[in-house]
């Protein structure tokens, strides 16, 4: 156990940024570590975590990896203020960070089922950590498809994952494309729920889980659903509606429920039953 691993989530352990890759022109990869070693907190795939930079602020982001005791990662991208100052930090910087937020994806309902992982844009970032937890524990999980969109490929995360090691792995398929066509591009080019409709997955034992921009979320579920699989076969994550995560701010509710106090977490026949403002 390390000094500042509090485990608690309102108190903020200090981390020091020891790395910092850059994935696409607005995005960040950034790796934390507690000043005197290993991980403030421990996260499961689907969590967010509240990261403060003093003075400039404090706000929500999800956890794109935990590894072990070492690192946290947070892919973050460029938006605002927070996150632009964000942006001009450099390896050294401390950071406040506490959590863990949020319920996570169902790590342990989805044992012994395919999965089927479809990501837009930054959207990949949360899913990530539920791929790579896949991965980490392979025996338990059946076939992993990964389908994954930008707008062009400079705005593609995680490359070096996408194109050289997800697809190395056992009894993986990893689609990506981009929105229009491209010089120097010789991969697929169309929208992610056109996609999805060309590969056409079999629902039979799968699972969906869908994190992206709210309009290729929408015409995906719509896809989904032609092609059989059920509401309780679909999860998405609400994870940018996150504010405080303990039910104090009032600013992710939908209708009376709050998002953070579930959620963010929810498969489609949960959604269905908040009103229709998701
Ligand atoms: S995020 Fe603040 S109340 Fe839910």
């Amino acid at each position: 156990m390390h000094s500042s691993n509090t485990q608690n989530p309102l108190v903020p352990g200090i981390v020091e940024v020891v790395k910092i890759i850059d994935e696409t022109p607005d995005v960040k990869n950034f790796y934390v570590r507690c000043v005197d070693g290993g991980v403030p907190f421990n996260v499961m795939p689907g969590q967010l975590a509240m990261v403060s930079l003093v003075p400039v602020g404090e706000a929500m982001f999800s956890v794109s990896w935990q590894e072990e005791n070492d690192h946290l990662e947070f892919a973050i991208k460029r938006v605002g203020l927070m996150t632009d100052e964000l942006h001009r930090i450099e390896v050294g910087q401390k950071l406040g960070v506490r959590g863990p937020y949020g319920n996570g994806f169902p790590v342990e309902a989805c044992k012994g089922k395919d999965m089927l992982f479809i990501g837009g844009g930054i959207g990949l970032a949360p899913l990530r950590s539920f791929i790579k937890y896949c991965f980490k524990h392979r025996e338990d999980y059946g076939k992993i498809t990964i389908l994954y969109g930008s707008r062009t490929s400079a705005d593609l995360c995680f490359k070096d994952e996408l194109f050289d090691k997800w697809p190395k792995e056992k009894d993986t398929q990893v689609y990506v494309t981009i929105d229009n066509p491209e010089e120097g591009w010789d991969g697929h080019v169309g929208f992610v729920p056109a996609y999805l409709e060309e590969l056409k997955p079999n629902p039979e034992g799968t699972i969906a889980v869908i994190c992206g921009p709210p309009i290729m979320i929408k015409f995906c579920l719509q896809s989904l659903e032609k092609m059989g699989f059920n509401d309780e076969q679909v999860i998405t994550t609400l994870e940018m509606r996150m504010k405080c995560g303990i039910g104090k701010c009032g600013r992710c509710n939908i209708g009376h429920e709050y998002i953070c106090l579930d959620g963010p977490v929810f498969n489609l026949a949960q959604l269905k039953q908040l009103p229709p403002e998701w």
